[in-house]
């Protein structure tokens, strides 16, 4: 088995290298932009026959959920043509491939947690460009396993854990927009366990922590665990804070499928959140 991990610099490719440096010593190759742009279709199929790749974990993508707006070629660029060269890559030697996707697939309009079989309808540009991915990559490679995750955070690059952390004044949050926060650690220890696993079983996948929360529950815990009392955070309706790109109203998960499928054992967000803090404030990033 030799793996390749794409977007190794990015929260999740960081936490892949940790996972797998640990289990798989010597047998993965991480790249990012500077070593594979994966736009680069030549650049890609070379490298990947060059190495004898057998697996490739796809962490890198386009996640500038805003500026993809107004920047429609470079999200598609890295968001689907990029998972397409991929997938012309794997095919041609063989490789098996579990691609990373997005909650935002989904329009929010749902009152049960999404399965995986439920209907799509991106409503922002990125969500288009998520969905055009899977199914690009789909139609390359059918035995592909794609997982789709939602507000990820880790102790590495920007998210919403580090942005409170770090404010300097009261926070204004949004507490219509309801989810659950995905530890970084936990998809790639679960993408571990499937890689490991000895059965290979194609298809869609969903994965966030357990538990279910707004953001503004989201930041109030950040700060209640971090123990950073000196700034007040109030809640506030989405059409308070107005953002370029829509998002979700309602994107929880429903997780059954790869718990089942993987014996996949997922902590509740808070145990998570707890666990991330600790390294943030260890200095781990
Ligand atoms: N972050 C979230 O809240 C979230 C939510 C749902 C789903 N996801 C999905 O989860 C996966 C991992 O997300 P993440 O937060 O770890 O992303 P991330 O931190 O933004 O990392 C993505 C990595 O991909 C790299 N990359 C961009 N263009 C590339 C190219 N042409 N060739 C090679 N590498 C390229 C980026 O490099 P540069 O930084 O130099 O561009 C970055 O290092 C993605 O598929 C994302 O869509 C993320």
């Amino acid at each position: 088995m030799k793996i390749l991990v794409t977007g190794a610099n990015g929260q999740l490719g960081m936490e892949m290298k940790n996972v797998l440096e640990t289990n798989f010593p010597g047998n993965t190759l991480y790249t990012d932009k500077e070593e594979l742009d994966l736009t680069d279709r030549d650049a890609v199929c070379r490298y990947v026959l060059r190495n004898d790749i057998s697996h490739i974990v796809n962490c890198a993508a386009y996640t500038a959920v805003d500026r993809a707006e107004e920047e429609k070629a470079e999200s598609a660029a890295v968001n689907v043509d990029a998972v397409k060269n991929l997938g012309i890559a794997a095919d041609a030697v063989g490789a098996k491939i579990i691609h990373i996707s997005t909650d935002y697939v989904f329009d929010g309009r749902n009152y049960r947690p999404y399965k995986e079989s439920d209907k799509v309808n991106p409503i922002s540009q990125y969500g288009n460009t998520k969905r055009a991915g899977e199914t690009a990559l789909i139609a390359y490679i059918p035995n592909s396993i794609i997982i789709r995750t939602g507000w990820l955070y880790s102790p590495y690059g920007h998210n919403f854990v580090k942005t409170v952390l770090s404010a300097k004044k009261p926070l204004k949050v949004v507490c219509d927009q309801i989810g659950t926060p995905t530890y970084a650690r936990d998809l790639a220890n679960a993408i571990y366990r499937i890689l490991r696993s000895s059965q290979w079983v194609e298809g869609l996948y969903n994965f966030s922590n357990e538990g279910v929360c707004s953001w503004y529950d989201f930041a109030k815990a950040i700060c209640r665990i971090a123990g950073n009392t000196e700034y007040p955070i109030s809640p506030i309706p989405t059409e308070d804070y107005p953002t370029v790109a829509s998002r979700p109203y309602y994107s929880v998960l429903d997780k059954n499928k790869i718990k089942l499928t993987y014996d996949v054992v997922i902590p509740h967000w808070e145990e998570s959140l707890t666990e991330c803090i600790e390294r943030i404030k260890s200095g781990e990033e």
